[in-house]
């Protein structure tokens, strides 16, 4: 999802000598493959955009694969740039590298406060190890490689599958499978009281080419809108979008993760970005695309 939004954004811009890669062609857990790739084609500057990413199901049925992939994948791409000559990298972390209770709205110094939220540990153990390579490559070597930590995204090309997909394409997919079955009620995990903030990621690709063009840049920034709401607000604006009027019930047997994560984005405003898609505007879009690649048979459910 975030790798397609940057290279619409890129293209858009007038970028035209783009690369890209599909797993087949460099498998990133892969050190020589990653280091051979970019040797060959030598780029101005790496986007590292891929991740093994997933709900809280997936976090916790594979710890070991989302901490071995994601270490991996930020250290081959991290250190495969550097030796070959990359003087410019950006890598893509996550807001679940703050502690589960750091203040609210949490700022980049609180990393490394205090305990993770256990459902996702493995995932951000390797996302804080990501950030520190380019902190520490950037101050043992003067590459200018720097982290966004963007939070919870949605958007075109978002995973649809029915245990690994995050809160909100969940929340599409089902409000819009229970509107066609006329379903009376949809159930929600959790207690809905959880507090979240979502970012369409047409604008978190604005906010990456902003940084990429920033000639000192922050080791790693938040990247969000400083607004959030409750899992049962969200539900029911996506029942009001997808146009689904039954009952909405939760299910607090089911686990609910962190109890809040608003991002301060101060620190980012400060370099003079802010995001343009409000959460309305944002879900009708996205929305739409869901239809549109449903209709195609083209709708992502891995
Ligand atoms: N989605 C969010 O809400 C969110 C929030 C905060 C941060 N982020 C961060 O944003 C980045 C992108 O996330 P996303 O939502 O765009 O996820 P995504 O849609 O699942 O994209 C991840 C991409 O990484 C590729 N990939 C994974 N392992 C690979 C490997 N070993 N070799 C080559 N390619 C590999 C995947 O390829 P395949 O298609 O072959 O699997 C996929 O194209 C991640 O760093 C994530 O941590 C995402």
């Amino acid at each position: 999802m975030v790798g397609s939004a940057i290279v619409r954004r890129l293209q858009a811009a007038g970028y035209t000598d783009l690369l890209t890669a599909t797993r087949d062609e460099v498998d990133l857990t892969d050190a020589a493959a990653v280091r051979a790739y970019l040797q060959a084609q030598q780029p101005d500057a790496v986007i590292v955009a891929a991740a093994r990413v997933g709900g809280i199901e997936a976090n916790r049925s594979y710890p070991a694969d989302f901490l071995y992939e994601n270490l991996a994948i930020a250290q081959n791409c991290i250190h495969g740039a550097w030796q070959a000559g990359v003087g410019r990298l950006l890598f893509l972390g996550s807001s679940c590298i703050y502690p589960r209770k750091a203040r609210q709205p949490i700022r980049e110094e609180d990393l490394l406060a205090g305990p993770l939220e256990q459902t996702n540990e493995a995932y951000a153990i390797a996302k804080i190890a990501g950030l520190k390579l380019c902190q520490y490559y950037r101050q043992q070597h003067g590459v200018c490689y720097h982290s966004a930590m963007p939070t919870n995204l949605y958007g075109p090309g978002d995973n649809y599958h029915p245990q690994h997909s995050h809160v909100l394409p969940a929340l599409i997919r089902r409000f819009h499978e229970a509107r066609a079955a006329n379903a009376p009620t949809v159930t929600i995990w959790g207690t809905g009281l959880p507090r979240r903030e979502f970012l369409h990621v047409d604008d978190l690709a604005l906010a990456c080419e902003h940084l990429l063009l920033l000639d000192n840049p922050p080791d790693w920034v938040n990247v969000g809108v400083g607004q959030d709401l409750s899992i049962r607000e969200l539900a029911e604006l996506v029942a009001e979008v997808v146009g689904y009027d039954g009952d909405i019930r939760l299910d607090p047997t089911k686990p609910d993760g962190t109890p809040r994560k608003l991002l301060d984005v101060s620190l980012l405003r400060s370099t003079g970005w802010e995001p343009g898609i409000g959460l309305r505007e944002g879900l009708i879009r996205t929305y739409t695309d869901f239809l549109e690649r449903k209709a195609e048979g083209t709708l992502r459910m891995v």
